[in-house]
C-alpha cells in the first residue's frame, strides 16, 4: 500500500477533508495530527477497523482506545448519564487536551474500542483535526500514531517511521504544539482522580475550575488499588534504545554545571544532550571545545521551559534513537507543572541523575506508597536531626513524579517548625536504590513487597515496625483528620532514636 501524506494549508479549507474523511467512515485507517500528538484514527462505529488499529500498533487489547468527538453536542454518542461536572470541565479545558473518562453508550461504542463500562472521550482542539472529525461525520477512535513501546509522534515524520506503506492516510500539519498526550480524567470518580498526566495538571484544574482532584496513586491503601487505572499506564511506553539519565535541577547550582557533573559521573563516551539551548551554550562554554565536541546536543529554545521542553521531547527522543546514541541526558523539572513531561521522561529513563548520586553522604530511603504523606514525614524528621554522615530521601512504590508533601503532612511538620514545602514526590527506582543503603518502609507489607524486587538487597530493607513501641506499621493518615496526621508524625519520631542506634550498629 502506498501511504499518500496530505499537507494541511492554513487557513483551512474544509473541502479538503472530503477525500480522508471517507476514507474513515468507510473503514479506513488515517493519522492525524492533534494538539498533543498524532493519533492512528479510525471510525469508533466499525469494530473491524477498531481492531485493524490495535493490530496496526501491536497493542494489547486490554488498552482501550479514546473516542475523539468534534464538538460537546456529540458527547452522547459516545457517554451515557454524563455528570455535571463534564460541562465544567469542558467550559474549562475542551476542545483541548484533556480526556474525559464516562460511562459507556454501548448503543454506538463497540466493545472493541473498549472492554469496560466506561469510555475515554476527547474534543481535540488541533484545527485540521476537527475537520477531519466533522469530515468524517463519525467519532473516531485515536490511539498515539506510533507501534506500541515507541515514544508518541509529534511530526508526520515519527509516523511514517512506523506505519509508512501500512496506512493509506496521514495528514501532515506539522509539529504538535503540546507534545504529550492528553491528561486522562476519571469524572466519574469522587474527588475527580488524573488517569494519566498530561499537560493539563490538578493545579490548572483547581485554579480555573476550584474542582480539586487527585492522582491516581492518592487514596488510602487497600491493595489492589495502589495500580494505575487508565489500563495504558502499565506498560512501559515512550522508550528509546537509549539509556535516558535525567538532569534534575539543584537548588544552588546552574543546570549547565549539574549537567557537566553528571556527564563526568557516567562517563558515557557519544552522549546525546536535552536542554535549553542557554543551558546547551553554558555547558560547551564551561567544558570547553573538546569535550563539547564529543557531545550530541537536542536543544530547545530558552532555558528551563517547561513548555518548550515538552513541546520537544518526544522528537527529541526519536531524533537521538536515529543517531544511535548510547545514553540521553534529558533535562528534568521538579514544577508541579512539568507533571505530564516527567512522566514520559520517567518511564523512558533507566535512573534519575541527582544530588544524592554525586555526594558521599550515606543515603537511608523512607518508602511508603504514594509519597506524599509518611515517607516524606519520615524523611523531615530524619533530616533535622541532622544525623553526622547521612541524609535522607523518601520515595513511594507507586508514586507519581513531582507531588507536592499532602497539605496535612505539611502542616503538622509546621507545627514542629520543620519546612518540607520543597518535597516532591518520586517513584522508587534502580537508581534510587542503587544509590541508597538503607530502605525502611513504612508497613511490613511494603518491605515484603520491595524485597521480592530486589532480592539481593533484602538485607538492606528493614519495616519501621520494628523500631515502633507496639511494633506495628507505621498506617496511612491519608484523608483522615489532622489528629491523624499528629499521630503518624508522633510515632515516627517516638522510632527514630531505635532507628538511629540501628545505624550505628550496622555502619
Ligand atoms: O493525546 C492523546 O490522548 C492522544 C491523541 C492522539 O488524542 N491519544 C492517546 O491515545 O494518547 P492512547 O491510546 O495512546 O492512550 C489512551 C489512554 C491509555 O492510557 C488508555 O488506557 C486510557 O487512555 N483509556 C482509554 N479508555 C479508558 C477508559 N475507559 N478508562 C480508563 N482509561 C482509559
Ligand atoms: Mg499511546
Amino acid at each position: 500500500m502506498k501511504t499518500q501524506v496530505i499537507q494541511v494549508y492554513h487557513p483551512i479549507d474544509p473541502c479538503a477533508f472530503n477525500e480522508p474523511g471517507r476514507a474513515l467512515r468507510e473503514g479506513q485507517i488515517v493519522a492525524f495530527p492533534t494538539e498533543t500528538v498524532y493519533g492512528l484514527g479510525a471510525s469508533a462505529l466499525l469494530p473491524e477497523a477498531v481492531l485493524t488499529i490495535f493490530r496496526l500498533k501491536g497493542r494489547p487489547a486490554d488498552n482501550p482506545l479514546i473516542v475523539h468527538l468534534a464538538s460537546k453536542e456529540d458527547v452522547q454518542h459516545a457517554a451515557v448519564q454524563i455528570p455535571p461536572v463534564f460541562h465544567v470541565l469542558y467550559d474549562a479545558f475542551s476542545p483541548g487536551p484533556v480526556t474525559y473518562v464516562m460511562l459507556r453508550n454501548t448503543d454506538t461504542i463497540p466493545d472493541e474500542v473498549c472492554r469496560l463500562s466506561t469510555v475515554a472521550v476527547r474534543f481535540p482542539s488541533q484545527v485540521a483535526a476537527r475537520a477531519l472529525i466533522e469530515a468524517a461525520g463519525v467519532p473516531i477512535v485515536a490511539p498515539s500514531a506510533n507501534i506500541s513501546g515507541k515514544p508518541s509522534p509529534t511530526r508526520a515524520t515519527h509516523v511514517l517511521q512506523d506505519f509508512d506503506g501500512k496506512i493509506p492516510y496521514v495528514i501532515d500539519d506539522g509539529s504538535c504544539e503540546v507534545g504529550v498526550e492528553s491528561t486522562v480524567l476519571d469524572i466519574l470518580s469522587d474527588p475527580i482522580r488524573i488517569l494519566r498526566p498530561g499537560f493539563v495538571t490538578a493545579e490548572m484544574i483547581y485554579e480555573r475550575t476550584g474542582l480539586r482532584v487527585v492522582s491516581w496513586h492518592e487514596q488510602p491503601e487497600d491493595g489492589e488499588k495502589d495500580f494505575p487505572q487508565a489500563p495504558g499506564m502499565k506498560y512501559r511506553h515512550y522508550a528509546p534504545s537509549a539509556r535516558v539519565i535525567i538532569v534534575m535541577p539543584r537548588a544552588d547550582e546552574t543546570l549547565d554545571k549539574t549537567f557537566a557533573d553528571t556527564l563526568e559521573m557516567h562517563q558515557i563516551e557519544k552522549p546525546a544532550i536535552f536542554t535549553g539551548d542557554r543551558t546547551w551554550r553554558a555547558l560547551t562554554e564551561r567544558l570547553g571545545g573538546d569535550t563539547a565536541d564529543t557531545l550530541l546536543p537536542y536543544t530547545y529554545d530558552g532555558e528551563h521551559d517547561i513548555k518548550q521542553a515538552t513541546h520537544s521531547l518526544f522528537d527529541a527522543l526519536r531524533t537521538f534513537d536515529d543517531q544511535n546514541v548510547e545514553a540521553i541526558f534529558a533535562e528534568g523539572f521538579s514544577e508541579p507543572e512539568a507533571a505530564g513531561y516527567m512522566d514520559r521522561l520517567k518511564r523512558a529513563a533507566t535512573g534519575v541523575a541527582e544530588e544524592e548520586s554525586i555526594n558521599s553522604l550515606r543515603q537511608i530511603l523512607f518508602l511508603c506508597t504514594g509519597n506524599t504523606c509518611r515517607s516524606p514525614i519520615a524523611e523531615a524528621l530524619f533530616n533535622d536531626r541532622k544525623i553526622n554522615g547521612w541524609k535522607a530521601v523518601s520515595a513511594g512504590l507507586a508514586a507519581y513524579p513531582g507531588m507536592l508533601i499532602s497539605p496535612r503532612s505539611a502542616e503538622v511538620l509546621h507545627e514542629w517548625g520543620i519546612d518540607a514545602d520543597t518535597h516532591r514526590s518520586q517513584p522508587i527506582d534502580d537508581h534510587l536504590m542503587e544509590t541508597t543503603d538503607l530502605v525502611v518502609t513504612m508497613t511490613d507489607a511494603h518491605r515484603d513487597i520491595l524485597a521480592r524486587l530486589y532480592p539481593d538487597r533484602k538485607d538492606d530493607i528493614v519495616s519501621y515496625s520494628v523500631f515502633t513501641k507496639d511494633g506495628r506499621d507505621i498506617d496511612d493518615p491519608y484523608g483522615f483528620s489532622l489528629a491523624s496526621y499528629r499521630s503518624t508524625r508522633d510515632r515516627i519520631q517516638e522510632g527514630l532514636d531505635h532507628l538511629l542506634e540501628e545505624l550505628r550498629k550496622r555502619y
